[in-house]
């Protein structure tokens, strides 16, 4: 292998410009020529490819985001397109191809790699749901961004005795929910996999009322069908029986632009190297995670796009804490 490339693709993650840096750098220290695709995928068909050095990738580990930007491209899903990237590659005597995203993203490496092209995947979202590692890049620090609004919004809940609904993002998937629920002490936790109704939620928050809360916290996962609108709906109506006044906040995408936390930066720089080495060890097709604190290769076959199930235990556990 003489020359690869990088590419970040989907959502763009906290923690994703350290990895483009680790890649770089040990690639650059194994010989290898580096080259940085811009806006994912669709720039492997814009040709938009340029070869980079160590002082290109310099100043970016402390940045969220991602550099080379990012794209769900839609071109790449037709034949025609992987074709043309294909040949883009080819032309410029690229051999490997590292990818740095979720799991729409890795299902594009794994058609590449049908193809008979070398890709190996970088495990990063902020949702977490990835099967083939413990954490994905960018999930920590989101959490992090949702615990300090929920923090903030405890704060003013409990001077005016209110209940706020924090929607965080997670559209398949409510890893980032029922964590943020936990360490943040809500009283109701709703996500795509477990969701809780509007009566149900009302129910709850007017029984933690009775027992004497001066406020509570229920956070919702983006993607639950019975989301903020129609809770917020529910509450209009039933407020007299619910005992709080229910303010909702959607945190949105503040949750996935902020800077990297240190556990992320960390698990970014490990995955790209590991990245690299997979590839110069020839073994590619395989999703590059960390699991049980050790780096590991696992086919992407056997993980791209299928969804990480969500620990129900640990629904059950906010469930019990929430006293
Ligand atoms: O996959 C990461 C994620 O942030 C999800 O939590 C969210 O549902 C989605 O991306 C939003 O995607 P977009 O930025 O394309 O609207």
């Amino acid at each position: 292998m003489k020359s690869i490339a990088i590419l970040t693709s989907g959502g763009d993650a906290p923690g994703m410009n350290a990895a483009i840096r680790a890649v770089t750098r040990s690639a650059l220290d194994r010989n290898l020529n580096v080259f940085g695709v811009r806006q994912g995928f669709q720039g492997l068909i814009d040709d938009t490819i340029d070869q980079l050095n160590a002082r290109d990738v310099g100043g970016i580990i402390q940045r969220g985001g991602t550099f080379l930007g990012s794209a769900r491209s839609k071109d790449f899903r037709e034949d025609a397109g992987r074709t043309k990237a294909l040949r883009n590659l080819s032309k410029r005597g690229i051999d490997g191809l590292v990818v740095i995203g979720g799991n729409g993203s890795q299902t594009g490496s794994l058609m590449l790699g049908k193809l008979g092209f070398p890709v190996v995947g970088v495990a990063s979202t902020i949702d977490n749901d990835l099967l083939g590692t413990d954490m994905t890049i960018g999930c920590d620090t989101a959490i992090n961004v949702t615990l300090e609004a929920i923090d903030a919004l405890r704060t003013t809940g409990s001077s005016h005795q209110r209940a706020f609904l924090v929607e965080t993002m997670g559209r398949d998937c409510g890893y980032l929910a029922v964590t943020t629920g936990l360490a943040g002490g809500a009283e109701v936790i709703s996500t795509p996999e477990n969701e809780v109704s509007p009566a149900e939620i009302a129910e709850r928050l007017h029984a933690a009322y009775a027992r004497g809360k001066t406020h509570a916290i229920v956070v919702v996962a983006e993607g639950v069908k019975q989301g903020t609108k129609e809770i917020l709906a529910h509450f209009e109506n039933d407020r007299r029986e619910v005992g709080f006044e229910l303010r909702a906040t959607t945190l949105g995408h503040v949750v996935r632009g902020a800077p990297p936390s240190g556990f992320d930066r960390l698990l970014g720089t490990r995955l790209g190297v590991g990245a690299v080495a997979a590839l110069t060890d020839g073994e590619h097709g395989v999703l590059i995670g960390l699991q049980r604190s050790e780096l590991t290769r696992t086919p992407l076959k056997e993980c791209a796009g299928r969804t990480k199930p969500l620990k129900t235990e640990l629904l059950e556990l906010a469930r019990v804490l929430a006293k």
